[in-house]
């Protein structure tokens, strides 16, 4: 874990109390400890484990978020419309590094995503070459036909504009217009455009499990902080 030594105002700033300029203000209007010593000036250096806010503990240095994300909600920092990032407290929005989703669900997907302020991390976890289970519900217009299981487990299924052709996939029918779906790949709009394949729709998209992470406690919006 780490805990790195700096100014007590690189420190506040770095995770969203409050800007560089604002840390003269913070620590005169709340009680900031050093080793449980009230401190007043921002120079003062200290690690990020000996700081304490109104008596707690400063958040995690290095933040991984665990979120039930809602429809309507969009996984970017610049597009128009609701941000994913709203649903944070303003602190963990205001932090910097900023915190980004690893990968991305559509606005109207539901479920499993990850938030992280640690770049490598996230590169690591949506690199090509990452294998994170992905488990998706996706409600279909259509009801299934008989050989979608077949075409996804085949590994030979090729999406339009694709070079490669899609990685097994494991269909398991829940009823006729729901499935299962677990994938290892993380191509652009994959599930609907999987479906889309067999001549199907899917009309909600529900991602159950993101690698060993499942969303059944959360409520839509809520999430935790995980150690990842
Ligand atoms: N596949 C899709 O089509 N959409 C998502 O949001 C995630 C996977």
């Amino acid at each position: 874990m780490q805990n790195s030594y700096k100014r007590v105002d690189a420190h506040l700033s770095s995770l969203g109390y409050c800007t560089r300029s604002e840390a003269k203000k913070f620590l005169s209007k709340n009680l900031v400890c050093i080793d449980g010593v009230r401190v007043f000036d921002v120079r003062q250096k200290a690690y990020h484990n000996n700081i304490t806010v109104e008596g707690e503990r400063l958040d995690e240095e290095r933040l991984v978020i665990l979120m039930n994300k809602p429809s309507g909600v969009i996984c970017s920092h610049d597009d128009a419309g609701v941000l994913i990032y709203s649903l944070l407290p303003l602190r963990f929005q205001r932090r910097n590094p900023k915190i980004s989703t690893i990968g991305r669900l559509d606005a109207d997907t539901t479920g499993a995503i990850l938030l992280t302020d640690d770049g490598e991390l996230n590169h690591k976890l949506t690199s090509p070459k990452s294998d994170v289970l992905k488990v998706y519900e996706a409600t279909l217009a259509e009801p299934l036909r008989g050989d979608e299981a077949e075409i996804f487990a085949s590994g030979t299924l090729m999406l339009n504009g694709e070079k490669k052709p899609l990685l097994s996939a494991k269909m398991e029918i829940i009823n006729p217009t729901l499935v299962r779906l677990e994938i290892c790949e993380g191509r652009y709009h994959q599930v609907k455009r999987m479906f889309g394949a067999v001549k199907n729709r899917v009309v909600a998209l529900h991602r159950v499990r993101f690698g060993e992470y499942s969303v059944d406690a959360l409520e839509p919006s809520e999430y935790r902080v995980i150690n990842l």
